[in-house]
């Protein structure tokens, strides 16, 4: 993995994360680490810093991982049959039920900071968690979005703001 300045990626945005997908993986080797699919998220620049955002939703086995660790790493596939395969596998079984790395052939590396990256991503971000917060239905100006949790809301996404602290292709 060879690092890379944030600032020279200059892939659109809207594509990269709405429609190539990445996967939120949070944990580390020694005491386990899980992975899931997310097409919801941002990148930007907040408090001086470079950041992501995700959204994820409480009930995630990722949720736990993102929970209790530090850092969470975005990991960008591509488009190929390959990564195809393993966006479908990790946004559709929890690791409760199943090893994904196992089932999907995912290739694990730890960064020097100890995270987990895969061999198959194209461009990682490696980030720290700065900022959590709930989504909350009283907050909602446009009411419509409330469609987004069903009719009998709940589940609610917690949002992390990420700062980005390398990025690797
Ligand atoms: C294309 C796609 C995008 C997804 N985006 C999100 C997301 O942004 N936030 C979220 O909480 N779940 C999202 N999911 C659902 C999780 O990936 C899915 O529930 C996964 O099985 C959770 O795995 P886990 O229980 O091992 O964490 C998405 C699923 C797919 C297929």
């Amino acid at each position: 993995m060879e690092q890379i300045d944030i600032k020279t990626l200059n892939d659109n945005v809207f594509d990269l994360i709405g429609k190539e997908w990445m996967l939120v993986t949070a944990g580390n080797k020694e005491n386990g680490f899980n992975t899931m699919t997310a097409s919801w998220g941002c990148i930007g620049w907040l408090w001086n810093k470079p950041v992501a955002v995700i959204f994820i939703r409480p009930e995630r086995h990722t949720h736990d991982f993102v929970e209790h660790n530090d850092f969470v790493t975005l990991s960008f596939l591509g488009n190929s049959d390959e990564a195809r395969a393993i966006y479908n596998f990790c946004g559709s079984k929890s690791g409760r039920d199943c090893d994904k790395v196992k089932e999907t052939g995912l290739k694990p590396v730890e960064t020097n900071l100890g995270n987990i990256a895969y061999e198959q991503s194209r461009i990682t971000l490696e980030c720290r968690k700065l900022y959590k917060d709930r989504i909350k239905p009283d907050s909602f100006i446009d009411p419509t979005l409330a469609k987004w949790y069903g009719e009998k809301p709940g589940n609610y996404h917690d949002v992390y703001i990420l700062e980005i602290v390398n990025a690797y292709k």
